[in-house]
C-alpha cells in the first residue's frame, strides 16, 4: 500500500513539495508517482521565480511540474501567490492583481488549490507589511474570480502553538470570512524537529478552524533530526502528526511534507523527510502508513511493478530488440518503458506509476464498462428494435439473414454479426503478417493526421454507399459516436472506417476485444447477435479518444434509452460553446442558459433543468393586418377570442422555414448594412427556444407562448415586429431569421422598459471590411486605461465623470486586464478567416473586448480604424452601451445598466 492509497481511504491527499531538479531523476519520479497524490512546487511558482520581471513570466519549470502531476494523476497545490520573502524588487501593490490573474488564469483547472498568501503575520500576530495589510482580501477575491474551482488557502507557521499568533490568525481568518472573502482553507506549515512536534496544540487549533467550516491542511511538514533524536524518534513524530490529522475529521484534506527524500531538502544535513537520500523508505514513512492503516505498513520497495516486471511487460508488447529481464533500470529499460507508454497512450516519461499501470492493464485487457448503471446491454438491445427503415434494401448477412438499417429517435441501429477490421496504423497485433488484407489506412484519420489504430480504438466500419444504403444520406459521418452491444457487454465506439458495399457489421480489433468477441483478423468475429447503434447527432472529438467516446456514450446511451441521468454539473472546457455543452450533456441550450447566466472555462454549470415540451404545429393569421408589437394573444384579445380559438380558426399548417406574410409595407433595406460583403455568421444565431425567450423578454412575443424547437408563426411574427423596429438587421425584404447582429442587439435590449429602437451611429460607422488589426499601443495597466478613458470621453464631447471612469476601468480589467492588445481566441466568436494579426476575423479584441462587426458599427468618427487602438476601442464601446443599453451622457446609470461595469456585481457579458 503506497501513501497515496492509504491516504485515499481517509479522503486525504498525500503530498510532497518538489524541487524541480528531481523531475530529471528517474528514481525520484518513480517514488513521487507511486506515493503521492498531490504535489507542491517547492519554489518555482513563487512570485520572483515565475514572474521575474514585470513583463516576463518564466513558465517552463512550473509547467513541467504540472505536466508531471497530470501524467501521474496527481493534484497540484500552488505555492504561493504572495509571500513577502520572495517578492521581486520591481513589484509594487498594483502588480499583484495582474500577477494573480495571469498565473491563476494560466493554470485554471489544473491547480487544485492555492496558497493565496503565505506568512501574512509576524510572531506578534500583526500583519507583516503593506501587502498583507491591504491586499489579502483582494488576492483571494481575484484568485476566486479567475478560477472559481480552485481551493484557496491562507498558509502560515507558528499558528499551532505560537501565542499570540495562533489566536491572531484565528481571529483574522474569522474576520475575512465575515467580510465574505472567498477563503476555503488554512494551511499549517509545520517545520518541526525531533525535539519539538506540538501535535496536540496543533490538533486543537486545526479543529478550531475546521469548526469555522474551513478545510485544514498540513502543508510543509518536515521533522529535522536534532537534539539527540534519531530516525526512530522522528518516526514517532510523523506518527503523531498523522494521528492528529486524522483526529480533525473530514475537514482535514491534505498532508504534505516539504520534500520527500533527504537527498533534497531545505534543511540539509538534518534528514527531515520520510525517504532516505537513496529513496528508501525510512521508519517515518512506515509510521505514516501505519497511522493511516491502523496496522503496520508493508511499503513497496520498488515501483508499482518491479523493474523486472516492467521489462517483461515492455517485451510482451513487442518491443525490439527485447530488453534483458535483469531488474536493472538503466537507459535501455527507460527507453523501453517510454516506448510502452506511448503505445498505451500515456505521457512517455519513463516512470512506471499508477497511471501507466492502469493504462497498461487497460491496453492488455480492455475493460468493458460496468453494466450496473442505468445503461445495460440488455436495455440497449431491447431499445434497438423497430423504428423507421432508412436503408433502401437489406444486407444479406448469412447466418443473421437480411439486415436493414433502422432509425429510432436520434440513433440508427442494426443487428448483425461482426467481422474484424485491423486496418490503420500497423502494430504488433494488426499488420501485414497477422492480417492478409491489412491496409495501413482508415477512411477517417486521427487529429494528428495518422490513420486510426484498430488495436486500441473501438471503431465501427460502415458500408460504402450503394443501392442498399447510402450512410451519408442518413447523416453518418466519421467520428460519429456509436455503441456496440454483444451479450452482456457493450462498448462505445466511433465511426472509423468504410468497408464493402454489400456487407454490414464490422468493427475494429479493439471493439471486438472489449466485447469478448474473438478479435483475430483472420479467424475472429462472430456470425450474429451484435447490435450497432449510431448516434447521428454526436461526433467524438478527437476521433481517437476512446475515453471521450466512453464519456459521451454513457450520456447519449442513457438519453436514448430514456433513463437519462445527466450529470448535475458540467465542467466547461476550453473551446466549449453552449451548443457543444448541450450536445455533451443532452440538455437543451435554453435550459442550460436559464440556469447559468455566464460561462467561463472551468466553471461548473448546473444542467439538471427539465425541458419544456415542443410547441405543436400552429396556424397563421391571414385576415388580420399585423401591427408592430402584435402577438397572438394581443390579436386574440382584440378579436375577443382565446388564443387557441384564434389558432384553430386560422387553419394554416406551417412547416419549419415557411414564411409568414405580414401585410404591411416594410421599409427598404438600408444599402450600407451588408455592403462590405462579409458573410453572415450563422453560428452566432440562437436556437429557436433561446430566440423565443429573448423575444418574450423584450415584449415582442407573448409570455404565455410555450417554447418550441422551431420557428413557428408566432416566433416569425415576433421577429417581423422586431425587424420593423430595427430594419437594419433585416437582410431581405421579408427576413424570418434573426441573424447574428440582430440577435446580439436583441440580447442587449433593456428589460422592463419595453422595446427599444437602435440609435444609428451614422457619423463614425465603417464597413466591417474597413476594420484594421494593427496594434497601435504597447502600453498597459490601470493608469494607462484611465488616461485612455479620459481621452475617449473628451474626444466624444462627453463629460469626464467618475461613473464613466470607474465603470470603464472595471470593464477593462475584466475584459483584457488593461491590455489593449488582448485577443480572445477561445470563445464562440473565435471563428472566421485568419486576418492580418494571425487570428480569426471574428475574435473579440482590444482593451474593451469587441468583435469587428460591433467595433465597425459603433466606431467613433475621428478615432483609429484599428480595433486594437485603445481610444477607438473605448469610444466604440461607449457608443455601443449608449445605443444598446441607453447609458446616459454622464455615465451615471452605467453600472446599473451594464453589470460588467459594476465592480460590486460579478462579471457578465453584455
Ligand atoms: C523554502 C524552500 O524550501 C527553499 O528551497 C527556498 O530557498 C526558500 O523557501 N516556508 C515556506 C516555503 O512557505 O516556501 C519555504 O520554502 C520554507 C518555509
Amino acid at each position: 500500500m503506497a501513501l497515496r492509497d492509504a491516504g485515499a481511504k481517509h479522503n486525504i491527499l498525500m503530498g510532497a513539495a518538489v524541487a524541480n531538479h528531481l523531475l530529471s531523476n528517474a528514481t525520484a519520479k518513480t517514488v513521487l508517482a507511486r506515493e503521492y497524490s498531490s504535489l507542491t512546487a517547492e519554489n518555482v511558482m513563487k512570485f520572483g521565480q515565475i514572474h521575474p520581471e514585470r513583463n516576463t513570466y518564466s513558465w517552463g519549470p512550473a509547467d513541467a511540474l504540472v505536466a508531471f502531476a497530470q501524467a501521474n494523476d496527481q493534484k497540484v497545490h500552488g505555492h504561493t501567490l504572495l509571500w513577502h520573502t520572495e517578492m521581486p524588487s520591481w513589484a509594487n501593490a498594483s502588480d499583484l492583481e495582474p500577477h494573480i490573474r495571469t498565473i491563476v488564469g494560466r493554470y485554471k483547472g489544473k491547480i487544485h488549490s492555492w496558497d493565496v498568501v503565505n506568512e501574512v503575520m509576524g510572531d506578534d500576530g500583526k500583519l507583516r507589511n503593506v501587502w498583507y495589510r491591504d491586499l489579502v482580501a483582494k488576492a483571494f477575491r481575484v484568485a476566486h474570480e479567475v478560477d472559481p474551482n480552485a481551493i484557496l488557502y491562507i498558509n502560515d507557521y507558528n499558528i499551532e502553538d505560537g501565542r499570540p499568533k495562533s489566536d491572531a490568525m484565528y481571529n483574522y481568518v474569522k474576520g475575512l470570512l465575515a467580510e465574505g472573502v472567498p477563503i476555503h482553507g488554512v494551511g499549517f506549515q509545520c517545520h518541526f524537529h525531533t525535539g519539538w512536534t506540538p501535535s496536540s496544540a496543533l490538533l486543537t487549533q486545526m479543529k478550531r478552524f475546521a469548526a469555522l467550516g474551513l478545510r485544514v491542511s498540513i502543508t510543509e511538514f518536515d521533522c529535522a533530526i536534532k537534539d539527540g533524536g534519531n530516525t526512530t524518534t522522528q518516526a514517532t513524530q510523523y506518527s503523531n502528526m498523522m494521528k492528529a490529522a486524522l483526529a480533525v475529521g473530514d475537514k482535514f484534506d491534505k498532508f504534505t511534507t516539504w520534500g520527500f527524500t533527504d537527498a533534497s531538502t531545505w534543511l540539509p544535513g538534518q534528514n527531515p523527510l520520510p525517504f532516505t537520500a537513496d529513496y528508501k523508505p525510512k521508519p517515518a514513512y512506515n509510521a505514516m502508513i501505519e497511522a493511516l492503516e491502523g496496522k503496520p505498513g508493508t511499503p513497496p520497495t520498488t515501483g508499482v511493478r518491479s523493474v523486472q516486471a516492467q521489462q517483461e511487460a515492455v517485451n510482451a508488447l513487442g518491443y525490439t530488440p527485447k530488453l534483458a529481464v535483469d531488474g536493472d533500470f538503466g537507459p535501455l529499460t527507460e527507453a523501453g518503458v517510454m516506448w510502452l507508454q506511448e503505445k498505451v497512450g500515456v505521457t512517455a516519461d519513463g516512470v512506471w506509476g499508477p497511471v501507466t499501470e492502469a493504462a497498461y492493464k487497460a491496453y492488455k485487457e480492455p475493460t468493458p464498462p460496468a453494466s450496473s448503471g442505468p445503461v445495460t446491454a440488455a436495455k440497449l438491445r431491447a431499445m434497438a428494435t423497430g423504428g423507421t427503415k432508412v436503408s433502401n434494401g437489406s444486407y444479406n448477412e448469412g447466418s443473421t439473414g437480411p439486415v436493414s438499417v433502422m432509425q429510432k429517435n436520434s440513433a440508427l441501429h442494426w443487428t448483425s454479426g461482426m467481422s474484424i477490421d485491423c486496418d490503420g496504423q500497423p502494430g504488433s497485433l494488426c499488420n501485414k503478417t497477422t492480417d492478409p488484407y491489412f491496409q495501413p489506412n482508415t477512411s477517417y484519420n486521427q487529429s494528428d493526421g495518422k490513420p486510426l489504430n484498430a488495436e486500441t480504438l473501438p471503431f465501427i466500419v460502415v458500408p460504402l454507399a450503394s443501392s442498399i444504403w447510402n450512410a451519408g444520406n442518413s447523416g453518418v459521418k466519421g467520428g460519429m459516436l456509436c455503441t456496440i452491444v454483444y451479450k452482456e457487454k457493450y462498448v462505445h465506439a466511433v465511426v472509423g472506417d468504410q468497408g464493402p458495399t454489400d456487407r454490414i457489421g464490422e468493427a475494429s480489433y479493439a471493439a471486438a476485444k472489449a466485447l469478448g468477441i474473438p478479435a483475430s483478423p483472420t479467424s475472429g468475429g462472430v456470425g450474429s447477435g451484435v447490435t450497432y447503434i449510431v448516434y447521428t447527432d454526436t461526433i467524438v472529438k478527437p476521433i481517437e479518444s476512446a475515453a471521450e467516446a466512453h464519456r459521451l456514450g454513457e450520456i447519449k446511451a442513457a438519453a436514448w434509452l430514456g433513463v437519462t441521468t445527466v450529470p448535475d454539473t458540467y465542467t466547461v472546457k476550453s473551446g466549449d460553446t453552449i451548443t457543444k455543452i448541450s450536445a455533451a450533456t443532452n440538455v437543451g441550450i435554453n435550459a442550460i442558459g436559464k440556469f447559468n447566466s455566464m460561462i467561463t472555462i472551468g466553471q461548473s454549470l448546473n444542467v439538471t433543468a427539465p425541458e419544456t415540451n415542443p410547441d405543436p404545429t400552429t396556424p397563421v393569421i391571414t385576415t388580420y393586418v399585423a401591427q408592430t408589437g402584435d402577438t397572438w394573444s394581443s390579436i386574440a384579445q382584440k378579436a375577443g377570442i382565446t388564443v387557441d380559438q384564434l389558432l384553430t380558426l386560422n387553419n394554416l399548417k406551417v412547416a419549419v422555414g415557411s414564411s409568414y406574410i405580414v401585410k404591411k409595407e416594410l421599409p427598404t433595406l438600408p444599402t450600407d448594412v451588408y455592403a462590405d460583403g462579409l458573410p453572415q455568421v450563422d453560428s452566432e444565431t440562437p436556437s429557436a427556444k433561446a430566440l423565443q425567450t429573448e423575444l418574450k423578454r423584450v415584449g415582442y412575443l407573448d409570455v404565455s407562448v410555450e417554447l418550441a424547437d422551431n420557428y413557428g408563426p408566432r416566433t416569425q411574427s415576433a421577429v417581423a415586429a422586431f425587424h420593423n423596429d430595427n430594419p437594419q438587421f433585416r437582410t431581405t425584404m421579408y427576413d424570418p431569421q434573426i441573424r447574428s447582429m440582430g440577435w446580439a442587439f436583441l440580447k442587449g435590449m433593456s428589460t422592463g422598459t419595453g422595446k427599444v429602437t437602435a440609435v444609428e451611429n451614422t457619423a463614425g460607422r465603417i464597413p466591417d471590411s474597413a476594420v484594421l488589426f494593427t496594434s497601435t499601443s504597447s502600453q498597459t495597466g490601470r493608469a494607462f486605461a484611465e488616461e485612455t478613458i479620459r481621452s475617449a470621453l473628451t474626444l466624444m464631447g462627453l463629460p469626464v465623470t467618475d461613473a464613466w471612469i470607474n465603470g470603464y476601468l472595471t470593464m477593462a480589467l475584466r475584459e483584457s486586464s488593461y491590455n489593449p492588445n488582448a485577443v480572445n481566441t477561445y470563445d464562440s466568436n473565435a471563428i472566421g478567416a485568419i486576418v492580418s494579426d494571425g487570428y480569426p476575423f471574428q475574435c473579440s479584441r482590444g482593451m474593451w473586448q469587441c468583435i469587428p462587426q460591433t467595433f465597425a458599427r459603433y466606431h467613433q468618427a475621428g478615432t483609429s480604424l484599428s480595433i486594437y487602438d485603445p481610444v477607438a476601442s473605448c469610444a466604440a464601446s461607449i457608443n455601443y452601451v449608449r445605443n444598446v443599453y441607453g447609458v446616459a451622457n454622464d455615465g451615471s446609470n452605467l453600472a446599473s445598466k451594464v453589470q460588467q461595469a459594476d465592480p460590486d456585481r460579478p462579471s457578465k457579458g453584455y
